[in-house]
């Protein structure tokens, strides 16, 4: 049996929701991940130092493993200001602000639809080197869903590094050759979050033989040759600008299997088998850790875990659904064998 013992890896992009869905999301995640980034599109959207704190506080009184570190990202709404992102600098828990293209995705409504009336505050978060998170893609219901991202890179992201090219970005969930190339032209201090999604799947799997709502996410699946690039991008040696962001999405049951699905794939406990096996298929074992583990802390300026988590070739079912007595959540691939398991936490505390 392979075994694979890696540090204990980070997730840069998670929804872990909010009251009594963090007992589902948060114990799942606790047992990959040691710190997450978590996202602020919650309702009401986490806008200020308060809200993140009481945020914050949520979390840790449901986390099992009292080193677990939940981090966050301030909501950029048309209120955001000067004074707010001076104290988000300075909060050890926030490590950027995410910006939403109104409407771009689930409860983006008060993200911004004119990045243009901006620039004051993207001015204040250059000289403050705070990072901007991007959810990049275009709106405009006239452009096809798949050219999104694309567009949004020629038309909104580049115009606008050229305009901060001190700006720290992070441009989350790239799907796309573009967004591949785009980041890897790019200075160090513009990297990339991947999905395990994007890497796995193509919009195949979303479309081929009978619609698929479990696949919806969003920015949505690509073509395969996407997916390649996506591949490609991790399992080079070159890979350092991309890190691993699940972008684990859970939406309740009714919600997501439903005549109109809602975006997002809940992938946290499934990410690392997954991952396993995708690298083990391409002979990239050796390259898993950085991507899940060192790429992101670097790019965040944080200490590399030290901890550890041991994947074993092992096959496993994954649960058709995790649930608690008020909810349940389906996650990507329920009733689906992986190859790959994570070996529980207390199985590992003598390493
Ligand atoms: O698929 C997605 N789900 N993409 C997003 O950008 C948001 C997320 C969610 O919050 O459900
Ligand atoms: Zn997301």
């Amino acid at each position: 049996m392979q075994t694979l013992n890696i540090i204990r890896p980070d997730d840069w992009h998670i929804h872990l929701r909010d009251n009594a869905s963090l007992q589902l999301t948060v114990p799942l995640a606790e047992r990959t991940f040691a710190r997450v980034l978590a996202m602020p599109n919650l309702t009401p959207p986490l806008t200020t130092m308060h809200g993140v704190l009481d945020y914050r506080e949520r979390i840790l009184a449901v986390a099992i493993n009292q080193r677990f570190t939940p981090y966050f990202a301030l909501y950029f709404t048309n209120d955001l200001n000067a004074s707010t992102l001076r104290e988000a600098k300075l909060c050890p828990w926030i490590l950027g602000v995410k910006l939403y293209p109104q409407g771009a995705t689930t409860h983006s409504d008060w993200g911004i639809n004119d990045i243009n009336k901006q620039f004051e505050n993207l001015s204040i978060m250059e000289e403050l080197e705070l990072p901007l998170l991007v959810h990049g893609e275009v709106t405009d219901n006239t452009i096809d869903i798949f050219d999104r991202e694309a567009r949004f890179i020629d038309t909104v992201l580049e115009p606008l590094q050229q305009r901060f090219p001190k700006l720290p970005i992070v441009l989350e969930h790239i799907s796309t050759t573009e967004a591949v190339d785009w980041v890897q032209s790019m200075p160090a201090h513009i990297a990339a979050t991947i999905t395990v999604h994007h890497l796995a799947f193509n919009r195949n799997h979303l479309l081929a033989g009978g619609l698929r709502p479990d696949y919806y996410c969003l920015p949505i699946l690509k073509q395969h040759q996407h997916q390649q690039k996506l591949q490609q991008a991790v399992m080079s040696k070159n890979q350092s600008k991309f890190f691993l962001g699940t972008d684990s999405a859970p939406h309740v049951q009714d919600r997501k299997y439903s005549a109109c699905g809602c975006a997002g794939c809940f992938t946290s406990s499934i990410a690392l088998p997954l991952l396993a096996e995708l690298f083990s298929a391409h002979e990239a074992l050796p390259l898993l850790e950085s991507f899940t583990s060192i790429n992101g802390a670097l790019f965040y300026q944080l200490p590399i875990n030290t901890e550890r988590l041991r994947l074993i070739q092992s096959p496993w079912v994954v649960p058709q659904q995790y649930t608690t007595d008020d909810l349940s959540f389906i996650p990507l691939l329920a009733g689906k064998t992986l190859s790959w398991q994570c070996q529980p936490i207390e199985d590992q505390s003598n390493e």
